[in-house]
C-alpha cells in the first residue's frame, strides 16, 4: 500500500501543560496497539472495596506504565460504575460494563441501557460472557442483539465466545466458536475507526486455574480473526477491516502465563477475572506484560 506524503511540514505546537500531579500519567498514555487488558470483577467489589481497588490499581498502573504499558479497561459491577468512573477520571484507564441491555429505554424492569452506561463514562461493555449464557440462559440471539445495540450506541463490545469441556472433548471447539460468532455479528455494521473485540474464553478454563495452551488459544484466535475479517466464504455478512478487530484470550490468566497470551498479531490481550480482584496480583500481571519472557 502506498502512503501519500505531502512535502509540507506543519508547525510544531507546544503540547498543553498537564495539570499538577498528573504529569506522570498524562505522559504514559499507552499506544493504541499496546496489549489490551480487561478486568472483569464479576459480582464482586460493588461497594467501597471497589473504589479502594480502583484507586490502588490507578496508582500501580501509573507507576508501571512507562514503556510498553498495556491498555486497561476496568469492568466493575453496575453499582460501582459511577464511583469507579470518578476514580479513573483523568487517567489512561477506561471503564467498561459487564453487560448491557439490547433494549433502548422504557418499561424494562432491571435493564440498564447503553445510553445510561455512556452517560456515566463507560466506553466498553462485555457481552455474552459464558456465565450469563449458562447460568442466566442468555441465547446466541440475545447476545447478537446486545452487540448491535452496543455498537449503535457507541460502546465497544467485548464479545465472549468459547466452548464447554464436552464440546472440546467432541472436537467441536471451532464449530461452536463459529456459531457464536456468526450469530453475534450478523447485521453488525462497524463504523469507521470503531473496534470490535472478541474474547475467546473456553468455558472450562474460566476460574479453574487451568488455562488453555497458548498454541491452542492462538489457533482459535486466528480462526476468529479470519472469520471476522474475511468471513464472507462462511456466510458472514459483515467482514470488518483487520485493524478494527481485536481478539483477546480469557480463562485463568495470571501473572505466570499472561505474557504467553499476548501474542502480537495473533492475540491482542487478555480478559482477566480472578487475578484482577487484588491489587497485588493485578499490578504484577500488568507489569509482567511489559517484561521479556524468561
Ligand atoms: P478467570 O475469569 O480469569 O477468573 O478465569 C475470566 C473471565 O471469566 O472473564
Amino acid at each position: 500500500m502506498k502512503v501519500k506524503v505531502s512535502g509540507e511540514r506543519r508547525p510544531v505546537r507546544p503540547s498543553p501543560r498537564p495539570a499538577e500531579g498528573r504529569i506522570e500519567e498524562v505522559r504514559k498514555v499507552p499506544s493504541p496497539n499496546a496489549p489490551l487488558v480487561v478486568a472483569n470483577w464479576k459480582m464482586n467489589l460493588g461497594d467501597q472495596r471497589g473504589v479502594k481497588l480502583a484507586r490502588e490499581v490507578r496508582e500501580g498502573y501509573a507507576a508501571i506504565s512507562a514503556g510498553g504499558a498495556p491498555r486497561l479497561v476496568l469492568c466493575p459491577p453496575f453499582t460501582a460504575l459511577p464511583a469507579v468512573a470518578e476514580v479513573v477520571r483523568g487517567s489512561a484507564i477506561q471503564l467498561g460494563a459487564q453487560d448491557v441491555s439490547w433494549l433502548t429505554e422504557g418499561a424494562h424492569t432491571g435493564e440498564v441501557s447503553a445510553e445510561m452506561l455512556s452517560a456515566i463514562g463507560c466506553t466498553w461493555t462485555i457481552i455474552g460472557h459464558s456465565e450469563r449464557r449458562q447460568t442466566l440462559g442468555e441465547s446466541d440471539e440475545t447476545v447478537g442483539r446486545k452487540v448491535r445495540r452496543a455498537v449503535e450506541a457507541g460502546l465497544t463490545p467485548i464479545l465472549c465466545v468459547g466452548e464447554t469441556w464436552d464440546e472440546r472433548d467432541e472436537q467441536r471447539s471451532e464449530v461452536v466458536v463459529m456459531r457464536q460468532l456468526e450469530s453475534a455479528l450478523a447485521g453488525v455494521t462497524l463504523p469507521a475507526r470503531r473496534r470490535l473485540v472478541v474474547a475467546y474464553e473456553p468455558v472450562w478454563a474460566i476460574g479453574s486455574g487451568h488455562a488453555v495452551s497458548p498454541a491452542e488459544a492462538g489457533h482459535i484466535a486466528s480462526l476468529i480473526r479470519h472469520l471476522a475479517v474475511d468471513g464472507s466464504h462462511y456466510g458472514f455478512s459483515c467482514p470488518y477491516p483487520d485493524e478494527q478487530v481485536e481478539v483477546l484470550y480469557g480463562g485463568s490468566v495470571d501473572v505466570r502465563n499472561v505474557k504467553l497470551f499476548c501474542q502480537p498479531g495473533v492475540i491482542d490481550g487478555v480478559l482477566v477475572g480472578g487475578a484482577s480482584l487484588s491489587v497485588r496480583s493485578f499490578t504484577e500481571l500488568l507489569r509482567a506484560i511489559g517484561e521479556p519472557v524468561s
